[in-house]
């Protein structure tokens, strides 16, 4: 119909946003992630998926190293940021989580007020040079929480007052709002009932927009509906990685065919 259509291109994705090499982890004896390779790729939505305790959290815990906070732990292989070892000396921990944000799986607001909350990262960070930015970044961080219009008149109000889908998306709010790249979320909608959920997925689904957005699932039909690319992790391994599309319609792996058709889990 429409001569004038310009020529179709394959978009250069480039570089991955995420890229881990050779990726074990070990809690003492247990050898919980084998050897993992993958690349994960910028503003787009990843979900992690498999059967419990098959190692989603602990890879996922990997990107940010959360991992280093559990004294049995061990990490090793090459986890890279935008082509930056995460785990080289000179990379501080507390700045890598500022960079790459998390959300758990039960809300965890602070005990202060829904302003502090969001504000706390900010004030630690040294990202306000007065109480105007700060107040423009609270607001712009609970926008993009999806939350602002619930909360705008009751920002003195404690965080912990809200619903647990509202908690949530503060805890979205608090992540985003020192201007991470990466957003990490285990199982984030796992404590919400169905309306919670929904409001929560369609965040994650603009958040993809401006992040690179990993999630940990239980839930095959939330990874379906949120995720572009979808890995299937098995007894430590990622046993297959693609588009969600083809994971869910076409598995190559039996593994993977038995966990989305029921069969493992
Ligand atoms: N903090 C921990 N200390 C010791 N072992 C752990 C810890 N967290 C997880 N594990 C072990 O690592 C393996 C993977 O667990 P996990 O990453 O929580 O799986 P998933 O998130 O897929 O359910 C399991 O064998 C689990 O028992
Ligand atoms: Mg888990």
């Amino acid at each position: 119909m429409n001569d004038m259509r310009p020529v179709e291109r394959i978009v250069d994705t480039d570089k991955p946003k995420i890229a881990a090499r050779g990726c074990q982890v070990y809690y003492g004896e247990n050898h919980a992630i084998k050897d993992v390779d993958v690349d994960i790729e910028d503003k787009a939505v990843t979900a992690f998926i498999g059967p419990s305790g098959c190692g989603k959290s602990t890879f996922l815990r990997c990107l940010n190293r959360m991992n280093d906070t559990i004294d049995v732990c061990r990490v090793e292989g090459d986890i890279r940021i935008d082509d930056e070892d995460i785990y080289d000396r000179k990379v501080d921990p507390v700045q890598l989580r500022a960079k790459v944000g998390m959300v758990f799986q039960k809300p965890n607001p602070f005990p202060k007020s829904i302003y502090d909350n969001v504000a706390y990262g900010p004030r630690i960070h040294g990202l306000a040079k007065d109480k105007a930015e700060l107040d423009e970044i609270v607001e712009r961080s609970l926008r993009r929480g999806a939350i602002w219009d619930e909360v705008k008149d009751r920002l003195t109000a404690p965080g912990t007052g809200l619903s647990g889908g509202q908690q949530q998306r503060l805890c979205i709010a608090r992540a985003v709002a020192t201007e991470p790249e990466v957003l990490l979320m285990d199982e984030p909608c796992s404590a919400l009932d169905p309306i919670a959920t929904e409001q929560v997925e369609n965040l994650i689904d603009e958040l993809r927009q401006n992040y690179s957005v990993v999630i940990v699932t239980h839930s095959m039909q939330q990874a379906a509906r949120v995720s572009q690319k979808t890995a299937f992790f098995h007894l430590g391994n990622l046993v297959e990685y693609g588009e969600t599309g083809q994971i869910f319609n076409n598995p190559k792996d039996p593994r993977t065919e038995s966990y989305i058709t029921g069969r493992i889990g």
